[in-house]
């Protein structure tokens, strides 16, 4: 495969801090530290790597910032930290995408974990900021990011790549390559609780791969990914040397111009020294270890198969089922498989575990790749036949076709499984009580199994199920 040279980007988000005259103050010290640093560098002899810059102020620093950058950072971009949605128009407090792209903004942050929390700037939204963001010529930087307690339960990653695939939904594969990702796990955010570079490198590889299943090989390897969350001086050389991180969404520090220059300056002199890729099985298998549902699961879903259009859309949403369904390790042993087939003439590999870490990463990262994508395409072709109406409903589908259990048996744990995905929704939504989730999924599911006929019903209509007729309950 081959590999793109991607720029790595350092912005730094100002969020609501530093007025216009503060923000002065900021340049000329920024500038300051800067020219120290380009002359340390001339003096030494030192190579760097080129690296583009951002700062994301307030509105109402924003104009300063246009008119001192020209003059005192030439190289310092500049963005806003959302926008509104329409272009134009009564809609009062609201700052459009042509007004910032007519004030030199190159790019704007969507989706920040803020802007969700405390605005309704929801997966919807975003998709339709993204894509005006890119019609006025300017690039959008996608954050996303689980919550610790989605983490705690181990609904972290797929929880981000859900926020991607939405974000994203409406983009054709040129707009893509525009689209910068921000991976900001919420609770390192402003914490000081840094991720591992082992977390960072797994998710960012992840993300990767799940563009590459949406959108293809080319894309996913122009793609910039950056880190957020905690990032200082202090741990950025390590973090740019990290696999995949193409740079940093930085809070807290870019408030102080001494500190943010120290950052691009970390930057600039490490991201030229990659480490070599620690092999896939370490990075990745501990987010995919957790999947619920046997290869003879996949097997009985793959027999049957129907007719749906192919949109990225919907391939990134089977990107996600296919990691739910079958796990990172049996796409591991299939890629270890196929790599060993290729490379041994006889064609009988005896023993695949031993083999993973003995093979060159990128073959079976590559490897990885194909197997993932193939899995999607026999998927897909289950979902044509109109057999899975939709990837959350797959678990329970598999119940459904399970021959080996009575009615009653089914219908048990159809309603178990709805009630299992509810209640994980549900707790998304209210996390902040701090009740423990093992509490709070008793409860709830014991009062939806109980009382929640309505919903149920409801939920079974909608699948196209009608009790009445096709009554797996011999009450
Ligand atoms: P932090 O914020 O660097 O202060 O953790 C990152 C962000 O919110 O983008």
């Amino acid at each position: 495969m081959s590999r793109s040279i991607r720029t790595p980007l350092v912005a730094g988000n100002w969020k609501m801090n530093l007025d216009h005259i503060q923000a002065v103050d900021w340049m000329k010290s920024y500038s300051k530290s800067n020219n120290g640093w380009m002359e340390r560098c001339k003096t030494n002899g030192m190579v760097t790597t080129p690296v583009e810059l951002a700062v994301f102020p307030s509105f109402t620093s924003l104009g300063v910032i246009s008119t001192m950058a020209s003059k005192l950072a030439p190289g310092l971009g500049y963005g806003a930290q959302t926008i509104s949605e329409p272009r134009s128009g009564a809609f009062t407090g609201d700052v459009s995408a042509g007004m910032l792209s007519a004030l030199g903004c190159k790019y704007v942050i969507l989706g920040h974990s803020e802007q969700r929390r405390y605005h309704p700037e929801d997966d919807g939204k975003i998709a339709s900021k993204v894509k005006v963001v890119l019609d006025t010529g300017m690039q959008p930087i996608v954050c996303i990011g689980e919550t610790k307690c989605g983490r705690d339960h181990g609904i972290g990653l797929d929880y981000a790549l859900s926020q991607l695939a939405d974000a994203v939904s409406l983009l054709s594969c040129d707009e893509m390559k525009k689209v910068i990702i921000a991976y900001e796990p919420v609770w390192a955010i402003g914490t000081g609780d840094t991720a591992t570079i082992r977390q960072v490198e797994s998710a960012l590889s992840d993300i990767r791969d799940f563009v590459n299943a949406d959108f293809g090989a080319d894309v996913a390897c122009a793609v910039r990914i950056l880190y957020g969350g905690s990032v200082t001086p202090v741990n950025a050389a390590s973090l740019i040397k990290a696999h995949d991180v193409d740079g940093f969404l930085i809070g807290g520090a870019s408030l102080d111009p001494i500190k943010y220059a120290k950052i691009y300056h970390r930057v600039a002199e490490n991201a030229v020294k990659r480490d070599p890729r620690p092999v896939a099985h370490d990075r990745v298998q501990q987010s995919f270890d957790s999947s619920d549902l046997s290869w003879q699961d996949w097997n009985a879903a793959t027999a049957l198969a129907g007719h749906r259009e192919d949109t990225p859309y919907w391939r990134g949403q089977l990107a996600l089922m296919a990691y739910r369904t079958v796990g990172f390790k049996y796409l591991e042993q299939k890629a270890v498989e196929r790599a060993m087939t290729g490379l041994d003439a006889s064609g009988v590999v005896t023993n695949c575990a031993n083999h993973v870490a003995s093979l060159d990463p990128d073959l079976l990262r590559d490897e990885i790749w194909s197997e993932r994508l193939e899995i999607i395409g026999r998927f897909m072709i289950l979902v044509e036949h109109g057999e899975v109406r939709g990837v959350d409903s797959v678990p329970e589908w598999l119940v459904e076709i399970d021959e080996t259990l009575s009615q009653d048996e089914k219908y048990r744990k159809l309603v178990e499984a709805r009630a299992d995905w509810s209640a994980r929704q549900a707790y998304g939504e209210i996390a902040d009580d701090g009740m423990p989730f093992d509490l709070f999924c008793r409860v709830y599911k014991a009062g939806y199994m109980a009382d929640d006929a309505d919903t149920r019903n409801r939920h079974w209509r909608q699948r196209g199920v009608d009790k009445r007729v096709q009554p797996w309950r011999t009450v």
